[in-house]
C-alpha cells in the first residue's frame, strides 16, 4: 500500500494529482480549506480518496491532517504541500493583508507541512518522499506578481534546505521541487485594478491557451517521481531560456530584463 497526502487538492494541480495517485493504486489522503470542493473531489475518487479539510496556514490544523493521515493508514508514503494562491498588482497597491496570505499560504503552509509530518516520517524510519510545490516563477521573478515571486523562492529555498537536513540526519525521506509551468487551473482569481488588470488578463490567457490541465500535468509528475528525481520540472519550455538568462545576467553583473516588460 502506497499513501500519498496531498494539499491544495480541491482543484487544479492538486486535484489531478489526487486523481493521478488514485489511478496508480494509492490510497489519497486530500486536504484543501475548501471543504465543500474537497469532498467532490474525495467522491469522484472513491474509497481510496479521504478528506480532511485544512487551512495549511494554521499549524494545529496540519497537525490535524497528520493525524487523521496515520489514524486512517498507519503510514504516510508521499507528501504533496502543494497548496498555493497567487495575486497580481504593484507591490506597494497590494493590500497588507493579501500579502499576508500569500507568506502564509505559499511559505508558513509547506513549513506547517514539514512540521507536523517530518518527525513521523523520521520515526516511520522508512522510504518516503516530500514533494513541494514552488513554480518556473520560484526561479523567475515577475514584476506584478511579487508575493508569488517572493514566495516560491522561498519554497525552493526552503526544500533544498529540507532536502540537506533530511541528507545530514541520513533519513530515507526523499524530497522532490515541483516547478510547474502553466497548468489550467483557478489559480488567477480577483483582477488587481489599474495597469496590472492588463496583465493579469495576459497571464489568464496565457494560462487558457498553453496550459495542461491537472489531469494532463498529474502523469508527468508521478513518472519524474518514479525516476526519483529532485527537480520536477515537467514543462522545461516555461522555464528555458529565461532561466539560463537571468543565470548570464547575474554572472555578468548586467541589470535584470523582465517578461512582458518592455525595454526602453
Ligand atoms: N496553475 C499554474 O499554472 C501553476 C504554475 C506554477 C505553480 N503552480 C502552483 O501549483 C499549486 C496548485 O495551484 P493550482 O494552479 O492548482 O491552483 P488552484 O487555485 O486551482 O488550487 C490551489 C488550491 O489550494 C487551496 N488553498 C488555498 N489556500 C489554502 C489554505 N490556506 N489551506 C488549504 N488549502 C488552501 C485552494 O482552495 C485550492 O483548492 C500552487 O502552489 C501554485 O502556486 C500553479
Amino acid at each position: 500500500m502506497t499513501v500519498a497526502v496531498i494539499t491544495g487538492a480541491a482543484g487544479g494541480i492538486g486535484a489531478g494529482l489526487a486523481r493521478e495517485a488514485a489511478r496508480r493504486g494509492m490510497q489519497v489522503v486530500l486536504a484543501d480549506r475548501d471543504a465543500d470542493a474537497l469532498r467532490e473531489v474525495a467522491a469522484g475518487i472513491g474509497a481510496a480518496a479521504l478528506a480532511v479539510p485544512t487551512d495549511v496556514t494554521d499549524p494545529a490544523s496540519v497537525e490535524a491532517l497528520a493525524e487523521a493521515a496515520y489514524a486512517a493508514h498507519g503510514q504516510v508514503d508521499l507528501l504533496f504541500n502543494n497548496a498555493g494562491v497567487l495575486s497580481t498588482g504593484f507591490s506597494w497597491e497590494i493590500p497588507a493583508e493579501t500579502w499576508q496570505r500569500s507568506l502564509d499560504v505559499n511559505v508558513t503552509g509547506i513549513i506547517n507541512g514539514i512540521r507536523a509530518f517530518v518527525p513521523r516520517l523520521l520515526a516511520a524510519d522508512r522510504p518516503a518522499r516530500i514533494v513541494n510545490t514552488a513554480s518556473v516563477g520560484g526561479f523567475l521573478p515577475s514584476p506584478l506578481m511579487a508575493p508569488y515571486s517572493v514566495t516560491k523562492f522561498a519554497a525552493v529555498a526552503l526544500t533544498e534546505c529540507l532536502a540537506g537536513e533530511l541528507k545530514i540526519v541520513k533519513s530515507q525521506i526523499a524530497v522532490s521541487l515541483l516547478a510547474p509551468g502553466p497548468v489550467k487551473s483557478g489559480i488567477f482569481r480577483e483582477p488587481p485594478p489599474g495597469v496590472a488588470e492588463q496583465f493579469h488578463r495576459a497571464m489568464v490567457d496565457l494560462l487558457e491557451a498553453n496550459g495542461l490541465t491537472g489531469d494532463e500535468f498529474a502523469p508527468l509528475v508521478f513518472d519524474a517521481i518514479e525516476r526519483g528525481e529532485y527537480w520536477i520540472i515537467p514543462q522545461p519550455e516555461a522555464m528555458e531560456p529565461g532561466f539560463s538568462n537571468r543565470n548570464a545576467v547575474i554572472a555578468e553583473r548586467r541589470p535584470p530584463q523582465f517578461f512582458l516588460v518592455e525595454e526602453d
